[in-house]
């Protein structure tokens, strides 16, 4: 059997074909961290990466590259309407984001969700050496663990989840609640960001899973951190991920990148206060909570337009999904509603920009930020958060952190905030903006040392040693 000894699965591949405007095709390379973390591993190892390229309807062979081959996924554009936008966008994104918006439960998502993952199960074990340790990821490849087992098990399973895992009242919702908790099972380890998903996992695996075997025995038991299904040992911990913390560190601290912050302040009128917002444009984010915030301290008179600007970028993203569509929609017209009341001509209050944005103008926008407004309704991680920390080298700045995402639980000297609880945001952004230099700098350097210690390196090497140590013998990775 030829194949990898090392094989990481994700719904994208770490590249996006993209299709130019005269027909023709190009690669570009998705900025996230997983793939920064992972490359090291996955070029000692002799790695694959199995993913979705981000277009539908394409039928691509292997692309075989020194120390790291992708497999391309197919899927038609009924299945991107189905599995990406249906399934996975439109029922688990909402259901484990806390209902935010309503999921729907729709059969035929589910039945396109099914196959989509049996295909990824199966295009994995093509791309997998004999004994390789694979690792699974996130919300969209729910099934493939167990499916991935009944087809090798040969193999060490990972599988972590970089959103959150709701509590068990509302997974409670999903119709095929047992069959992804089953499916899940199939892993060796399984990982989350907090130490409360992994318990509400444990709880629903214990209640859910193997009820209805043939002895109509219950066949798992469960203690803090291992899963028993019949035979078989499942470990499950919590794993936080983080940045590469060091290099975002070194490129801030570039000439060029102060250079540019400088320029931006300039651009935007030479304020006293630059507010900065940066996400995905997603419901989960609360992007209309600090747009709220901001309208009230302006009628009150707290903030003064004269002085202070907001700048949001928000990157495109789902743009199909009604949920996103409407919320796009009203972000607009209120980002519309501020500067119509408080903008001068060639003075606007927000600046919003709904584009993706490249990687050295957004530390550049790090570096200029007096306030980092991170207001999610919930968030399994947030990245941005701990990005703003590592980029402030200068230990100026404030970091404005809802309490519902799993940041908060690092970063526990941000300015933390209820997202439900508007007066408390507005108060909380008025002490961020307000507080003495000697106090913001003290509460930076605490930051930096949690961030800069806790980089997405260590995130993957404490995941993979733990799988390495519960999985098939020898499978430990360079
Ligand atoms: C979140 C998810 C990822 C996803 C990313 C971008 O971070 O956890 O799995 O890839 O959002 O969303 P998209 O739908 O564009 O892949």
């Amino acid at each position: 059997r030829t194949g990898s000894k090392f094989v990481v699965v994700a719904n994208r591949l770490p590249v996006d074909l993209e299709k130019l405007p005269d027909g023709t095709t190009r690669w570009k390379r998705s900025p996230g961290g997983l793939v920064t973390a992972l490359e090291p591993i996955l070029r000692s190892n002799q790695g694959a990466w199995v993913g979705w390229p981000g277009v539908a309807d394409v039928d691509l062979d292997p692309i075989v590259e020194e120390g790291l081959d992708l497999y391309p996924v197919r899927l038609s554009a009924q299945e991107v309407a189905d599995y990406y936008e249906g399934f996975s966008n439109a029922t688990l994104w909402p259901l484990y984001h806390d209902v935010i918006v309503k999921p729907e439960y729709r059969r035929e998502w589910w039945n396109a969700y099914v196959e989509v993952n049996r295909r990824f199960a199966e295009a994995t074990s093509a791309a997998s050496a004999e004994g390789a340790t694979v690792w699974i990821q996130d919300y969209q490849l729910q099934l493939v663990p167990k499916m991935l087992r009944m087809l090798r098990p040969d193999l060490t399973i990972g599988f972590f989840l970089h959103i959150p895992f709701p509590p068990v009242e509302l997974f409670m919702q999903m119709p095929w609640r047992r069959e992804i908790v089953e499916g899940l099972l199939g892993a060796d380890l399984i990982g989350f960001h907090l130490p409360g998903g992994a318990q509400n996992f444990m709880y629903l695996a214990r209640r859910l899973a193997g009820q209805q075997t043939s002895r109509g025995a219950v066949g798992v038991r469960s203690k803090l951190g291992v899963v028993q299904v019949g035979f078989r040992t499942v470990r499950v911990g919590a794993f936080p991920i983080s940045i590469d913390s060091g290099q975002l560190d070194e490129i801030s601290r570039r000439r060029s990148i102060r250079h540019r912050a400088k320029q931006i302040r300039k651009e935007l009128g030479g304020p006293k206060y630059i507010m900065l917002g940066v996400d995905r444009l997603d419901y989960t984010k609360g992007i209309d909570v600090r747009l709220d915030a901001l309208y009230e301290l302006l009628e009150e008179g707290r903030i003064d337009p004269a002085d202070t600007v907001m700048v949001q970028l928000a990157t495109p993203s789902r743009e199909r999904v009604d949920s996103y569509v409407q919320m796009r929609g009203s972000i607009e017209q209120t980002v519309s509603r501020i500067n119509g009341e408080y903008a001068q001509v060639g003075r606007p209050v927000v600046h919003y920009i709904h584009r993706p944005i490249d990687r050295d103008e957004l530390i550049a926008f790090f570096v200029a930020a007096d306030l980092m407004l991170v207001t999610p309704l919930r968030d399994g991680m947030n990245l941005v958060a701990k990005e703003y920390v590592a980029c402030r080298s200068d230990l100026g700045g404030a970091l404005l952190l809802s309490e519902f995402t799993g940041a908060a639980a690092e970063l526990r000297q941000a300015f933390l905030c209820n997202p439900h609880d508007l007066d408390d945001v507005k108060d909380k952004m008025e002490a961020a903006l307000h507080q003495k230099r000697e106090d913001g700098r003290r509460h930076m350097r605490a930051l930096r040392r949690q961030v800069l210690a806790h980089d997405v390196d260590r995130w993957a090497r404490s995941f993979l040693d733990a799988l390495a140590k519960h999985g098939v013998a020898g499978s430990a990775l360079l």
